[in-house]
């Protein structure tokens, strides 16, 4: 938002939806209210412009899987290198005796981001898979 203009507008929600913004505002310890609304329309455009197709994304793909599961680990690379030119970088954690986790940097547009983070969730055996999206728009939080 830096180097963006300002403009001042006045707005109506229900009192209890206020109570709960300003506790939010004084739990992060934002300065005014002004700032942690602008956070929240921004994460919510964020989330909703994932949903539209084709705008640039980026973001992690977060999978959690027993590796004792027979050609498990080989199915998930299988189907990273057939949504060729949108993984980034793989980080690899043994989590304990049993599961591992990985998480997979992802950059591309949203439907295809979308797509291949489908095809990991449903691997038979993978216990827990979650996409985080982020934006990768220009402009700095001031
Ligand atoms: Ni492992």
């Amino acid at each position: 938002m830096a180097g963006d203009t300002f403009t001042r507008l006045s707005l109506t929600m229900p009192r209890a939806l206020l109570k709960r913004l300003d506790a939010l505002v004084r739990r992060k310890g934002y300065a005014n209210r002004s700032r942690a609304v602008a956070d929240l329309v921004e994460a919510g455009l964020v989330a909703h412009e994932a949903r539209r197709g084709q705008e640039p994304i980026a973001g992690t793909i977060t999978l959690v899987y027993d590796h004792h599961k027979r050609d498990l680990q080989a199915r998930l690379t299988d189907i990273q290198h057939d949504h060729e030119g949108l993984v980034i970088a793989v980080m690899h954690v043994h989590l304990d005796h049993h599961h591992c986790m990985e998480v997979i940097a992802v950059r591309g547009r949203s439907a295809r981001i979308h797509r291949l983070a489908d095809a990991l969730a449903t691997v038979k055996g993978v216990q827990h898979a979650k996409l985080t999206v982020t934006t990768t728009r220009k402009e700095q939080k001031q």
